[in-house]
């Protein structure tokens, strides 16, 4: 592992520190809450914190390339690449549920280098660098063993979201009967609403599995180098190789990882 991913890691832990510290202080007194589509939202804070992070990223690194939920890409050419979201689990955070971070991670070339998720109201840390395993605050931690499906909880990404209002119709439709098949399967199907959480708990091996569908590369960009470090895998749905930016995962103890894909695969007539 080169040296410097340690310092890279070093500056997304004090951003997503800062702005998780930030957003907690913001969340009992949250005024401006707007929609971006019909049921999607964004706060005050989740313009601050994306901004917080920008200066601390672009102050350390004014080269590299820049990806944030709520603001323009910058692109200067540059291998390196930060991906952010300032707030992940924003419906959840607005309405007081614990179940939010903050996840700021940076891409060399074709992957994932180092990364940090910080989930304040849990006062939680995740960092992980390429080839040094997976840590929440300072302890190493491990996918979970489980090996049977009927003793695995899956978390599934929520229903309503979705570029288009008849692509969420669509998308939950599939969720839904994703989610009766998994339920048959499994211990329990859960929707944590937050990616970035849901993630870190497989991770933590609190659950053995993660599913996202329409995803954006800030929501994925750190839990995968999460989940891969500490022991587990990703890959899309149709089980080809994982990609921040593609159109969706599967996030797993790994050991689950074919008999998932396979429930997941199963037809649903259409
Ligand atoms: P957000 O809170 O940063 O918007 C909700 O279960 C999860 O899906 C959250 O991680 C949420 O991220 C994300 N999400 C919400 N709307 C989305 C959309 N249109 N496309 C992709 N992800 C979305
Ligand atoms: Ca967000």
């Amino acid at each position: 592992m080169p040296i410097q991913y340690q310092t890279f890691l070093a500056t997304a832990v004090q951003a997503v520190q800062e702005a998780g510290l930030m957003a907690l202080s913001m969340q009992n007194g949250l005024k401006q809450i707007r929609y971006k589509g019909e049921k999607d939202l964004v706060t005050e804070a989740d313009l601050a914190c994306d901004q917080a992070i920008r200066h601390i990223l672009t102050g350390a690194y004014p080269g590299h390339n820049l990806v944030t939920e709520e603001a323009a890409d910058l692109e200067h050419g540059s291998p390196f690449t930060w991906f952010v979201d300032p707030i992940d689990g924003t419906v959840n955070y607005s309405r007081g549920f614990p179940l939010w971070g903050v996840s700021v991670g940076l891409r060399d070339g074709g992957e994932m280098a180092a990364g940090a998720i910080y989930l304040p109201a849990l006062n939680e840390l995740y960092t992980a660098v390429k080839g040094g395993g997976a840590f929440l605050n300072g302890n190493p931690i491990k996918a979970s063993a489980v090996s049977e499906l009927r003793g695995a909880i899956i978390s599934h990404g929520d229903f309503n979201v979705g570029p288009s209002e008849e692509m969420q119709l669509e998308l939950n439709r599939k969720n839904f009967l994703a989610r009766m098949r998994m339920a048959a399967a499994l211990q329990r199907v859960k929707c944590l609403g937050s990616a970035v959480v849901e993630g870190a708990f497989v991770a933590a091996g609190r659950m053995e599995a993660y599913c996202m569908v329409t995803m954006k590369p800030w929501d994925v960009a750190v839990s995968g180098l999460l989940v891969t470090e500490a022991g587990g895998k990703v890959t899309r749905l149709d089980g080809s190789p994982f990609d921040v930016q593609g159109p969706d995962a599967l996030f797993s103890n790994g050991i689950l990882h074919e008999d998932l894909l396979a429930v997941l695969r199963l037809d649903d007539g259409g």
